[in-house]
């Protein structure tokens, strides 16, 4: 069936083109408070980030239907030496909009990977007590749940057709609350300057919590990954990016570039809505 793919180009503290219960899976990575790497400055304060991840939680609550799930990407910041309980905040605010709290998943990277410096060096330039910082090589995937789900709602040949591999779940321990994933590497062509997420995070996250044909929700688009990823899986996307530099590269990774032969399935569709600047509007 062919699937149909909406970006909109505009700020999702406000996403006034969805309807109330109209998407069927939430899966993003919001922006991390003031990450030295990406986003220095880009709030305030920690009351100001807190009150953008408050206002996401509640929209995001609004446009999923009953009994479907929030999945975010996230974790705890390290601020110039401060470390910020993101996680712990936002999952009271998902909570206070509503949603129960369903799972943590730990998302390890390999053990070769560091975003940023090796923090765990200071130590071993100054061997003594005071001087450990240790290396991330963690996130967090949080998962909340609107609600009970009515699993007699799927049709018995959608629900075959949207079947788990359960060799792919065993072999690849998705069934843990430790994923191991490699991440993507800072400098991609396709995500420069953009914390993205590798696609098998999207993947096992629509697998596991959205059937064909239904539709994914990513309020913090980026470079299009869970786009892309619900579009290889036969699922309708929604995208909302604030920076409308993005549109190209979100249109080059869905596979709907100019000249781009659609890649996977014929029929599949582009919408592009662009807000009009203003307080919900795009920047940049
Ligand atoms: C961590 S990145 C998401 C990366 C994405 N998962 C990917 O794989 O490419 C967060 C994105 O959210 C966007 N963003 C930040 N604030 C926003 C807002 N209020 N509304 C919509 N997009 C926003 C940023 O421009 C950035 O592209």
């Amino acid at each position: 069936m062919p699937t149909h793919h909406k970006l909109v180009l505009g700020n999702c503290m406000s996403m006034e083109e969805l309807p109330n219960e109209s998407v069927h899976l939430m899966v993003t990575s919001p922006p991390y408070f003031n990450a030295p790497f990406d986003y220095e400055g880009m709030y305030q304060t920690y009351n100001d980030y807190l009150r953008v991840i408050g206002t996401f939680a509640h929209e995001t609550y609004r446009v999923l239907k009953p009994g479907r799930i929030a999945v975010l990407n996230i974790d705890d910041m390290l601020v110039k030496g401060e470390k910020f309980p993101i996680v712990a905040d936002a999952t009271k605010l998902f909570q206070g909009a509503g949603f129960r709290y369903r799972d943590r998943i730990i998302w390890k990277k390999p053990d070769g990977y560091l975003r940023i410096s090796r923090r765990s060096g200071v130590l071993l330039q100054n061997p003594y007590p005071m001087y450990f910082y240790p290396d991330n090589l963690l996130e967090s995937i949080i998962i909340f749940q609107k609600g009970k789900f009515n699993y007699k709602s799927i049709s018995k040949e959608v629900r075959e057709q949207s079947r788990v591999c359960k060799k792919e779940f065993q072999d690849n321990g998705w069934y843990m609350t430790l994923w191991q994933m490699t991440n993507v590497l800072p400098g991609s062509p396709m995500e420069k300057d953009i914390a993205a997420f590798p696609e098998e995070l999207p993947y096992r996250a629509i697998k596991l919590f959205a059937y064909k044909g239904e539709t994914v929700l990513d309020p913090f688009a980026g470079s299009g990954t869970t786009m892309k990823v619900a579009r290889r899986l036969g699922r309708n996307s929604v995208g909302i990016e604030i920076k409308s530099s993005l549109m190209p590269t979100i249109k080059k990774k869905t596979g709907f570039s100019d000249g781009q032969a659609a890649e996977l399935q014929d029929g599949d569709r582009f919408e592009l809505i662009t807000r009009e600047s203003g307080r919900y509007g795009p920047i940049g």
